[in-house]
């Protein structure tokens, strides 16, 4: 039903179950960005020029957008950047820098692993990491145990995994947090696209979003820092359009959110983005959640039934991603077959090698949904899987 608004789907054969690792557009979000290179192509924020100052009023029309898609309480609280890595490294080496311990849960994606190495940091010398339980649930106790002994800290911790599709409950990760004196950042990559976020209910201090999962362009994300913190995070890079007056002996910043944003942004990407936020908000995310919960437990179902899989993720609050293995069979190999038959999954570690250690596994098969995926998408791959099975059991 709406895959009609995609044009990806009309032009290809494949059938798209990789969702986590990037979203189709819709045509409006398409139209947008080519829009503003063949109409308005300017710079924001700096000449007076008609076509720059429409350029500078839709761009910042995006943040007005997002302020209140996530019920942000100040527009200025929205900075953006080039995504979801940039808004971790960001914090990795300004705000986050000079907190002793930093504690990140086991279900992270590298992007929240490898600026914590970056800093000199490593398990047990300013870098605890959260247990998961059997069923990869968040394990609260030892969460608790490591704030009690390390209080003041910064947690970095993914709202839902992308390798797992495991959903934490932020409120309460929250609620811990500030108990112990300590600040939250939460990896929004995979929770944007899928349901309703309210920062201010969630109480989070710092919330890293994608564009590019969540429909829109590439290039683009934003970070959203509550408004106390902005006086307390320092600028992470400076240059054009950060600053208010420079003179060779120093430089005056502007406020936030634009002493955050330095040279020329990804224009048609936020001007984009916008279109798919607004997308969004048409559907609503009520009906996106409840889509691609019907398609869920229906893709676990029919998995269910396969001979020798080992699903990894059977929590009731998982969201998205569906992992799974075939014993005996290399996950990367199914891959391939199922490429071949014109399926799009990953297959891999999905950038969460640290979690396959600890499983003991290489890596799995994940599928990936999204609200435009149908039930006739999932038994295209469900014969398509008993199909690289068969051959690659012989
Ligand atoms: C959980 C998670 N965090 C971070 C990232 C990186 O996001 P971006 O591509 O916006 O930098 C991804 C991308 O796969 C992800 O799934």
């Amino acid at each position: 039903m709406y895959k009609k608004d995609f044009p990806f789907f009309e032009n290809s054969s494949v059938t798209y179950l990789d969702n986590a690792a990037t979203t189709q557009k819709p045509k409006e979000v398409i139209n947008k960005v080519v829009d503003y290179y063949t109409h308005f192509c300017s710079n924001t924020h700096r000449s007076n020029h008609g076509d720059a100052n429409k350029a500078t009023k839709e761009f910042e029309a995006t943040r007005e957008t997002l302020k209140t898609f996530i019920n942000a309480t100040y527009t200025k609280e929205i900075i953006f950047t080039k995504g979801v890595s940039e808004c971790l490294n960001m914090l990795a080496s300004t705000f986050a820098k000079e907190f002793k311990t930093i504690i990140i849960s086991s279900l992270e994606h590298h992007s929240n692993i490898t600026p914590w190495h970056m800093q000199g940091r490593s398990l047990h010398k300013g870098l605890e990491v959260v247990n998961v339980k059997q069923n990869l649930e968040f394990d609260f106790e030892h969460f608790e145990e490591l704030l009690k002994a390390n209080p003041n800290s910064f947690v970095s911790i993914t709202h839902v995994s992308n390798a797992f599709g495991v959903t934490h409950d932020i409120k309460e990760i929250a609620r811990l947090t500030h108990k112990y004196d300590s600040y939250l950042l939460v990896d929004a990559a995979q929770s944007l696209a899928h349901f309703k976020v309210d920062v201010q209910d969630l109480d989070v201090d710092f919330y890293a979003m994608s564009s590019h999962k969540t429909f829109g362009p590439t290039g683009v994300g934003a970070l959203y820092v509550k408004k106390e913190l902005l006086e307390k995070l320092p600028v992470y890079q400076t240059g054009g359009a950060t600053i208010n007056d420079v003179s060779f002996e120093r430089s005056i910043m502007l406020d936030a959110p634009y002493k955050y944003e330095a040279g020329t942004q990804n224009i048609a990407g936020v001007i984009g983005f916008k279109k798919a936020l607004d997308y969004l908000n048409n559907i609503t995310l009520k009906k996106v959640h409840e889509v691609e919960n019907e398609l869920y437990y229906y893709l676990h179902n029919e998995l269910k039934k396969i001979e020798d899989i080992v699903l990894y993720n059977n929590t009731k609050n998982a969201i998205g991603s569906k992992s799974f293995n075939i014993k005996n069979i290399n996950s990367e190999d199914i891959g391939i077959l199922l490429d071949k038959m014109h399926i799009a999954v990953r297959a891999g570690h999905h950038c969460a090698q640290p979690i396959m250690k600890k499983l003991n596994i290489d890596g799995t098969i994940r599928v990936s949904i999204a609200f435009y995926n149908t039930k006739e998408d999932i038994d295209i791959f469900i014969k398509g899987l008993k199909k690289a099975i068969m051959m690659l059991k012989d």
